[in-house]
Parts: structure tokens; C-alpha cells; sequence
């Protein structure tokens, strides 16, 4: 006999139905044919299977002006679940309704889910896909992002955030990712521009395309933008939930850790002959970095932007780090601009999630010359000194060959709170690098020598000898210690073991003025 119940269960699971189906079969297949995912299969590869909890379903704009139609769930789909079982909350833009545009109903619901994530303390992740601001709503669309940015900037810092940009972002809507922590884009169907190509050209008279102008592989490369750049939405979402595995779900507890088969003593002897015979010789820091951590694991980020530094994230006996390294395979591991706003970024982002530092150093110094000079590397460098200054997580250095300069006291230093410093006995620690510093100190010798060139390298080899070593500075102490290079992970480790129950603290500001 039929009941009351069967009528409302078929009622309700026929709303549900429809609001699965977003913007219907055709646009649909439109999704899939532009080689995307849809919003709803997008979950199903980001969270654990059967884990996905959907909240406001239901929601829909009111209808409006310009003929704009209900469609349940207004073009987002929200709620949360699991990843290896943890708990997140998730937002993903339904391109298939309204282009995945923001409409007020549709700003409201990841307001939601964002208030709900920062009070719970717990991860946010957003899967962005969408021709921005709802044209038909106007300002109410605006005012629907900025309640977005708000919450944004109040999570900064307490939970992590993290944008996969996995088809267009345009207009103001950038603003979102942007300020979260990480963005990963794919390399083919996505987008990220503050103005698209039609007002660029009207404004510039440029003409480019929308993947010239704002495609992964720009943001990957040329402007930073992005962290991660990934083949296609499946690779993504799998990095979203690699990621994920090295964060802690808020700033007051610490990141899972990782267990692993490595032992942490393991000697890692491919270090010790590392370092070439000539100090001008690049060798590649990624071997170091790989040949160190557990498993020899290590999730790069920025990979391909500023790659004369190397940022990322390992576990080393277990524990999250992170890891800072100049390359001196690229511009000999120069510090400029772009080097120092990557690095300054990644470790504040470390330090706000209780991540440790470690820090391999082989810098040459700060790049010179004017276009240097003039487009900031004052302020841009001492974002990083800054960055590096005000960390209170546990911070480790190992100078492998060259500190010189600036960028010695920059990259971890003792003098600005490192806790251990470590040197290969290659390394090299002086105001400046042995030719330089001949070159000024004997300038009369060499201008009145018969031989300049045999007196240069005469000099420059009692230099060497005097003081580019890391023994000066064992001996005031800022070197804690000089080991042999395949010692590095067991030392590290133990290092990392003794500052598990490490506590610093700042003084009570407001915020610093960090200098942007
Ligand atoms: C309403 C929109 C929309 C929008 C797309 N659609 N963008 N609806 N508001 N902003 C709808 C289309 O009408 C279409 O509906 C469907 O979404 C798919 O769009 P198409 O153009 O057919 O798709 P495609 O060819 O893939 O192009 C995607 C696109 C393009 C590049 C995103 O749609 C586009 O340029 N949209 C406008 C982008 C833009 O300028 N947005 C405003 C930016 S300013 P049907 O019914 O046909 O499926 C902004 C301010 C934010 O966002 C400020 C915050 C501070």
C-alpha cells in the first residue's frame, strides 16, 4: 500500500535529481568535450570515496531581471568531507549554470562553508570555474565576492587554504585564489586574469589569447600566480590531496605525521662527493634535497617560477618540513626579486602552519644592476630577511658552499633565530666571494705589480684559504657544527627531534609592517 512517505521521498529525491543535473545533459557534455570534469565529479576524485556530505542544495537565486532562471544549487556545490580521513570543506563552481558565475545566493552558500571551516578549525578547498560576477545581479554579485575576500583574509593564517583553478577565473574573482595559499591550475583548460583579451585589446591594443594571457603555464612560470601546475582536473585534484598530507588543519596543531620505513640515521654517502672540485661549478640542489628527505620525497612548489631557489615540502622522520634551498644549477643561486618574494612567501606560510624550516644554502649573493635595483630588490630582499626574521618554527640551516654577503645573514642565520646551523666543510662564509674581495681590498698591489694576474691568484688563493671556510664562523659559535655531508640527514634529524618542543614567540603587535 502506497504511503505518505513514498509521495515526499520520490518528491525529494526528484529535487535532487534535478539539482544533480546543474545546467542539464548538454552542458554537460559541453564540460566533458572541453576536456573538464564536472563540479560534482570533481568531488568524487578529491575526497575519500562516499565521503562527500552536500549542504544548500536547494538554494537558488531569486529569479531576477534579463530572464535569469531558478537552477537548484545556483551553480556551486558545497559541503564537506573527507581526504585520507580527514576532515575539509569543500566549495566547487558548476560551470554548467550560469558559467559557474556568482550570483548573491551563490556567495552566500561558500560564505557558509568558509565560516563553518575557520570556526571548526579545519581545511578549506576550492575548486574554482566560473565566468565571474553574475552579469544579470550586478553590484549584489559584487558585494557577494567581497564577503568571499573577507573571510579569505580572516582564515589567512588559521587554516589553509587551497584553490584549484581548474577552468576560467576572471575579472575580481582572481582576488579569492589569490590570497588563499596555494593555487594549482591544469595546463590547458584554465585561466586566471584580472581583464580578459577583449578589454585588453581595447585598452592596450594587444592582441593575445586567453591562454597567453593568463594560462597555467604563464602563472607557473612567468608570474608566480600559481604554485602548481597540473596535466588535466584528475592530477590536480590528486595534488590537492598530496598537499593536503603535509598541512596541519589549523595553525594550533601541528601536521600529521608521516611514518616511514627510512631510517632517519641513514647516511646519505652520494653527498659527500656532491660538491664540484671549482667553486664556480653548478651542481643541482635537488640531489641533496631528494638524497636528505624520507623516501627521497619531495613535493616541489613554484617549480617552475624563479627557479634559481627551490621551495617544497618533505617529511623528514616523519615530520612535515620545509624546504628552502638556493640551486646554483640556474643563475649560480643568485637572489633577486622573484627568488626572494617565492621564498619570503613559502616560509611565512610555514611558519603560520607550524612547519619547520630547513634551509640549504649556496648563494652567491643579491643579484646586481639596475633592473634589480629599480624595480625594488631592497624591499623585495627584505621580504625574505623579514620572513626568515620573524619565524618562531623551528628553523635549520646547512651552509653547503657559498654564504656570502647579505644573503648569509638572509638565509637563516643564526643571527636571526636560526636554531641550528649547520656547514659542509666546503663551505664558504665571507662578506664576499674571493675574487671580489681581492679586486678591492688589493687594488694598489695588482695596479703596481709587474704580473697582476700571478699576484691575483696569489691573493685570491690566501683568500680562499683564510676565509672562505665555515671555521671563522664555527668559532664565534654561528656555526653550531661542521659535519661531513652524508652525516646530513642523521644530523638533521636529530636536530628536528631536539626542537620538537621548541617555543618562541614575537612581541605582542598588532601586525608587523612587513615591507610589500
Ligand atoms: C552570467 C555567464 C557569465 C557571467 C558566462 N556566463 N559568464 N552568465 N554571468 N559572468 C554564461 C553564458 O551566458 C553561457 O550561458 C554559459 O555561462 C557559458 O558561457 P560561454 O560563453 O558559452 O562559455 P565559453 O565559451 O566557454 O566562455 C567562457 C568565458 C565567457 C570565457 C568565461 O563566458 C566569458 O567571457 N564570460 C564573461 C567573463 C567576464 O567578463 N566576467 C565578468 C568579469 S568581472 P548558457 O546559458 O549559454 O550556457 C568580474 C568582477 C568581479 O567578475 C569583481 C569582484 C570584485
Amino acid at each position: 500500500m502506497a504511503t505518505a512517505g513514498d509521495g515526499v521521498r520520490r518528491e525529494l529525491e526528484q529535487r535532487r535529481e534535478a539539482a544533480r543535473l546543474g545546467g542539464g545533459p548538454e552542458r554537460i557534455e559541453r564540460q566533458h568535450r572541453a576536456g573538464k570534469l564536472t563540479a560534482r565529479e570533481r568531488l568524487e576524485v578529491l575526497l575519500d570515496e562516499g565521503s562527500f556530505h552536500e549542504l544548500d542544495m536547494f538554494v537558488t537565486s531569486p529569479p531576477g531581471e534579463f530572464g535569469s532562471r531558478q537552477i537548484p544549487g545556483d551553480g556551486v556545490v558545497t559541503g564537506y568531507g573527507l581526504i585520507e580521513g580527514r576532515k575539509v570543506y569543500v566549495f566547487s563552481q558548476d560551470f554548467t549554470v550560469f558559467g559557474g558565475s556568482l550570483s548573491l545566493a551563490h556567495a552566500q552558500k561558500i560564505c557558509k562553508i568558509m565560516d563553518r571551516a575557520l570556526k571548526a578549525g579545519l581545511p578549506l578547498i576550492g575548486l574554482n570555474d566560473s565566468g565571474g560576477a553574475r552579469i544579470q545581479e550586478g553590484v549584489v554579485s559584487l558585494g557577494g565576492y567581497a564577503d568571499i575576500f573577507l573571510r579569505n583574509t580572516l582564515c589567512s593564517g588559521v587554516i589553509p587554504q587551497i584553490s584549484a583553478v581548474l577552468g576560467p577565473c576572471a575579472g575580481g574573482a582572481v582576488y579569492s585564489p589569490a590570497i588563499t595559499d596555494f593555487i594549482l591550475m591544469t595546463a590547458e583548460t584554465s585561466t586566471l586574469y584580472v581583464t580578459g583579451p577583449k578589454v585588453v585589446k581595447t585598452v592596450t591594443h594587444e592582441e593575445i589569447s586567453h591562454q597567453e594571457l593568463g594560462g597555467a603555464q604563464v602563472h607557473g612560470s612567468k608570474s608566480g600566480v600559481a604554485h602548481f601546475v597540473e596535466d588535466n582536473d584528475i592530477a590536480c585534484l590528486e595534488r590537492v590531496r598530496e598537499l593536503l598530507g603535509y598541512l596541519p588543519s589549523n595553525n594550533r596543531v601541528e601536521p600529521p605525521r608521516c611514518p616511514s620505513d627510512d631510517p632517519p640515521e641513514r647516511l646519505v654517502s652520494e653527498l659527500a662527493t656532491l660538491i664540484p672540485a671549482q667553486p664556480n661549478q653548478p651542481y643541482d640542489m635537488h640531489q641533496v634535497l631528494s638524497a636528505v628527505l624520507d623516501e627521497g620525497r619531495f613535493l616541489e612548489v613554484h617549480r617552475d617560477y624563479a627557479r634559481n631557489i627551490i621551495v617544497g615540502l618533505g617529511h623528514l622522520n616523519g615530520r612535515s618540513v620545509g624546504l628552502v634551498a638556493n640551486q646554483p644549477d640556474v643563475f649560480a643561486g643568485v637572489l633577486d626579486i622573484d627568488a626572494s618574494l617565492k621564498a619570503a612567501r613559502f616560509v611565512r606560510f610555514c611558519d603560520c602552519f607550524n612547519i619547520p624550516i630547513i634551509t640549504f644554502v649556496d648563494v652567491p649573493g643579491f643579484l646586481p644592476g639596475t633592473d634589480q635595483e629599480w624595480r625594488g630588490i631592497i624591499k623585495h630582499g627584505a621580504k625574505l630577511l623579514y620572513a626568515y626574521a620573524e619565524a618562531t618554527v623551528p628553523k635549520l640551516t646547512m651552509i653547503t658552499r657559498k654564504a656570502y654577503g647579505g644573503a648569509y645573514d638572509v638565509m637563516s642565520s643564526k643571527h636571526i633565530r636560526g636554531d641550528f646551523n649547520f656547514a659542509w666543510p666546503t663551505a664558504e662564509i665571507a662578506v664576499m666571494g674571493p675574487p671580489g674581495a681581492v679586486e678591492i681590498i688589493y687594488r694598489q698591489e695588482i695596479a703596481q705589480a709587474e704580473d697582476p694576474q700571478a699576484l691575483i691568484e696569489k691573493f685570491t688563493a690566501e683568500y680562499r684559504q683564510k676565509f672562505a671556510n665555515p671555521y671563522i664562523a664555527a668559532e664565534r659559535g654561528y656555526i653550531d657544527d661542521v659535519i661531513d655531508p652524508p652525516q646530513t640527514r642523521a644530523v638533521l634529524s636529530g636536530a628536528l627531534e631536539m626542537l620538537s618542543s621548541k617555543r618562541d614567540h614575537n612581541p605582542w603587535k598588532k601586525h608587523g609592517n612587513i615591507p610589500l
